[in-house]
């Protein structure tokens, strides 16, 4: 057992919650989802921490227009109010990137500013640490001041090549995925290897990532590159998005947990021992 550091023993198999949303399917028509909120439990969380939720790709909007992830976070705190999920002050979150869907949802895979769905998750929450996703943009971005001014509000801790401690955790995350470095949030294949290496130096408890690893043997999607560069001698949960799987987490090898939360809200819980 990994004393101190977050591993995962299962999940339940049904989710305990689902939020009905519109998105844009694969063809280009709107389409009405339902995001499904799943508990996944590990054996450790710090003392004080009795949640963490993570979610990634939420790029749908709600009846009334607002972005979907505005109206989890939302949610999240219902469920909390009605005891049905721990206190917001002892639950962290943790958003993997892609919360943006066109106002009229008109196309797939269209950019936006996704501040406000950072803003009200960090107000309601014990904290709020994330990635960009490749679809993302902050605030005024590319004015440079207000990504900035956005990055040092109140409870939003965003990372990218970077780390922070947290209730004892160490997470460290790398914005963005492998692409043209002059679009926003990438980075040459070269770049991203040698930032997967500074970060994993560093011994993260949770690595965040927007797109992670590939894992052929069970032929799940992912990037080759970052699967190959994921060399840790630690304990490691890395958490992901951007690419569905047909399984919450796999054991990517003795020291690395990979779980996706791909248009997923998970709930991380405590197991009952
Ligand atoms: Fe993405």
């Amino acid at each position: 057992m990994n004393i101190g550091k977050i591993h995962i023993t299962g999940s339940e198999s049904n989710p305990f919650h689902t939020l009905s949303y519109q998105r844009i399917d694969e063809s280009g028509r709107i389409e009405q989802a339902n995001l499904p909120f799943i508990k996944v439990f590990v054996n450790y969380l710090p003392d004080g921490l009795d949640a963490i939720v993570a979610c990634a790709d939420l790029q749908g909007r709600w009846k009334d227009g607002s972005l979907i992830g505005c109206i989890v976070a939302e949610e999240l705190e219902i469920l909390s109010q009605m005891d049905e999920l721990p206190a917001v002050e002892k639950t962290g979150i943790i958003l993997c990137g892609d919360f943006y869907a066109r106002e009229n949802l008109d196309r797939r895979g269209g950019t936006g500013d996704v501040a406000d769905v950072w803003r009200s998750f960090a107000k309601r929450f014990r904290w709020c640490i994330g990635v960009a996703g490749n679809h993302d943009i902050f605030s005024a971005m590319p004015d440079e001041k207000a990504f900035e001014k956005f990055k040092n509000e109140e409870g939003i801790h965003f990372l990218d090549a970077s780390c922070i401690v947290k209730d004892q955790l160490k997470i460290c995350g790398i914005s963005g995925i492998i692409g043209n470095p002059r679009k926003v949030f990438r980075r040459t294949d070269v770049e991203f290897q040698k930032e997967m290496g500074n970060i994993l130096q560093q011994s993260p408890d949770l690595l965040l990532l927007h797109d992670g690893p590939d894992f052929p043997e069970e032929n799940l999607d992912g990037n080759q590159l970052i699967r190959e560069s994921l060399i840790s001698k630690n304990h490691l949960l890395l958490i992901r998005g951007h690419k569905h799987w047909d399984q919450l987490y796999i054991q990517f090898n003795e020291q690395i947990q990979v779980l996706n939360a791909h248009e997923k809200v998970l709930v991380l819980l405590k197991e009952n021992i």
